[in-house]
């Protein structure tokens, strides 16, 4: 949720803070802050809102004076205590010496709070993080790292923490995690910590992710990574590819619509390295051996939000390309029903962040129970992909935009790859039908680059319909999740109520909210469920609801049904779905930024959910 920053080096530690919160904004954006560490004298600036204004408040403040400049950064999604200037992190302990910025909830801060006021301590904030810097104050003895160590074992709940002090010569870092994720990042005289990888990027791509239990002390010459008994742990920093560019807007107005832009290529990339020359489907080694794939009798995919609608999108592929039996969960449901997986399971997270504690805790769940663990996710060395005992990675690239989009479309393309490779292994398909479903796939980057030249008619619809209060998406089969993944861009980005239903779901009780102010998305290209769909169509018609058909290219039946229909271009009905969300995303994104919105940065919601 919250994201974190610090730095220690030769730069002046406030630009690089402000800039590696910007980089972080996505994660939480109702308050900020800085503690920076000069000469050993502590200044701590903070501001509620975005990090513009915190900026702002250190453009006022004098530069730092000392070779050696130190300091962390917070910008918060608020769990315990009100979004306020003193609420927002870092915190100190009594006596100044100490700052912490925190990203987690400590689940024992109230029994905590009460032992530290018994002793004493005086508290200024309402949040959970504020025990951190008492408890340090309590166990530093001259040795920093000992005082975190002996803190954090105090501490339930879940954390991914960075502290500084004003003791000692040294200047140092020490950053902890249990949780949350944390990288460090490796410079050359100087380096950098962050939640999340995309801070780094404009300084340094070679990289260690923390484990939970670790510990790093970080000085401007080196960095330690100790395990929790504190033995050094030697791990190599790894490079990562994704580049500084990548997660810059790079003239598009939002992040989100450059991210709806670049699907073609992030499907391509996805691809890429995943097709042999002869259409044999490579997933790595750990999914290489067809015995392994052979041997479970059920699948189950576990995820939440837009990632949960593309594992019912993957239902439909692999039981349709496969035949394994396959069962789609909320991953927040799922472990509190003791539900029935074991060895014969193949149990499959689907996580564009790796960090969603929900997903995360399921499939930990699964592994307890004997599962074998794969996820499907885009950012590399995440938790969900370590905890795995295979990844399938999406290479979409850093998506800052909340709203996932490229995300999913590229979710849509790994599971279709998993159930191709499950053909393959289980021999449920001929060969010719694979190379058929690859070459399908081959072709699905250039029509999606088709429906994103129609984006001045989507504009002009989105022009139309950006007053009305509430929408319907209905679609059958494998576009009852599509329908629904549209209906979550649109809340999400527009704050206009919208709900998913299956098209045959409407007589059962929707069919009530139909009148001439319900402007209703109907999904209908051509498949085996079309003149279903159509059906359902002409019932809201006649109810004087306002339809938008998504239809396949050179359906002049639809047209003239609909009131609008937005064309996707003719293309196999498992490919379809790939296709009928990318005018949802655009719509989502034009009505949004014609109701003056937030595109980027939808209120109360975080990219990373990383508490339950
Ligand atoms: C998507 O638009 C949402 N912001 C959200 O539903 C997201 O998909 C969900 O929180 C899961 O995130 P993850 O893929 O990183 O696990």
């Amino acid at each position: 949720m919250c994201g974190i920053v610090g730095y220690i080096g030769s730069r002046e530690v406030s630009s690089v803070l402000v800039d590696g919160l910007k980089r972080l904004e996505y994660r939480g954006y109702d308050s900020c802050g800085v503690a920076i560490i000069d000469e050993g004298k502590p200044r701590i600036i903070r501001s509620v809102g975005r990090i513009g204004r915190l900026e702002e408040k250190i453009k006022d403040t004098n530069p730092t004076k000392g070779s050696v400049k130190c300091g962390i950064g917070h910008t918060r999604w608020a769990t315990h205590g009100r979004p306020s200037e003193t609420n927002s992190h870092p915190h100190r302990d009594c006596t100044g010496r100490f700052y912490v910025a925190h990203n987690g909830i400590i689940e024992n801060y109230l029994y905590l709070k009460h032992r530290l006021i018994a002793q004493g301590h005086k508290f200024t904030t309402e949040t959970d993080t504020e025990v951190l810097p008492h408890l340090i104050e309590v166990y530093y003895d001259g040795d920093l790292e000992q005082a975190v160590r002996r803190a954090v074992r105090d501490v339930e709940g879940v954390y991914g923490i960075v502290v500084v002090s004003t003791e000692g010569t040294g200047q140092k870092i020490v950053a902890a995690r249990n949780g949350p994720p944390l990288v460090v990042g490796v410079g050359s005289g100087e380096n950098f910590v962050a939640s999340d990888v995309p801070a780094l990027l404009p300084y340094t791509r070679e990289v260690v992710f923390l484990n939970d239990g670790e510990i790093a002390v970080i000085g401007s010459d080196g960095v330690q990574i100790k395990n929790s008994r504190g033995e050094c742990m030697c791990r190599p920093a790894e490079t990562i590819t994704w580049t500084a560019d990548m997660a810059e807007k790079e003239g598009y107005a939002h992040f989100m619509l450059k991210e709806i832009h670049e699907q073609p290529r992030a499907i391509r990339d996805t691809l890429r390295g995943c097709i042999g020359a002869d259409a044999t489907i490579a997933l790595g080694a750990e999914l290489g051996d067809a015995e392994i794939l052979d041997r479970f009798d059920r699948l189950h995919i576990l995820a939440m939000g837009t990632s949960l609608n593309a594992a019912h999108v993957g239902k439909f592929l692999i039981e349709s390309i496969a035949r394994v039996p396959t069962e789609v969960e909320n991953a927040s449901e799922f472990r509190y029903r003791d539900p029935i997986v074991g060895p014969k399971s193949l149990v499959i997270g689907i996580s564009q962040s790796g960090e969603t504690a929900d997903t995360l805790a399921a499939m930990k769940e699964a592994r307890d129970k004997g599962a074998f663990l794969l996820s499907i996710c885009n950012v590399v060395g995440s938790q969900a992909a370590r905890q795995s005992d295979a990844v399938l990675y999406t290479h979409a690239g850093p998506e800052i935009g909340v709203a996932s989009t490229k995300a999913f479309t590229t979710q849509l393309t790994a599971l279709y790859l998993l159930a191709l490779k499950l053909a393959e292994a289980r021999h449920t398909l001929p060969k010719h039908e694979i190379e058929r479903h690859v070459r399908r796939l081959r072709d699905l980057p250039d029509q999606i680059s088709k429906i994103l030249d129609q984006g001045q008619g989507i504009a002009a619809l989105a022009d139309r319909f950006w007053r009305y209060r509430n929408f319907l998406y209905l679609g059958r089969g494998i576009h009852y999740p599509i329908a629904m993944e549209g209906a979550l861009k649109l809340k999400e980005v527009s704050y206009i109520h919208a709900e998913g239903y299956p098209a045959g779901e409407m007589k059962h009780g929707p069919i009530a909210l139909i009148d001439a102010e319900m402007p209703v998305f109907v999904l209908a290209p051509q498949d085996a469920v079309y003149r279903k769909t159509m059906g359902n169509m002409e019932e809201v018609k006649v109810r004087d609801g306002i339809v938008i058909a998504v239809a396949t290219e050179g359906d002049h039946e639809i047209a003239e049904k609909a009131d609008y229909t937005i064309y996707i271009p003719q293309a196999d009905p498992l490919i379809n779905p790939m296709l009928s969300t990318i005018p949802l995303q655009l719509f989502a994104y034009h009505i949004a930024l014609l109701r003056g919105c937030d595109v980027d940065k939808p209120r109360n919601l975080a990219k990373s959910v990383t508490v339950e």
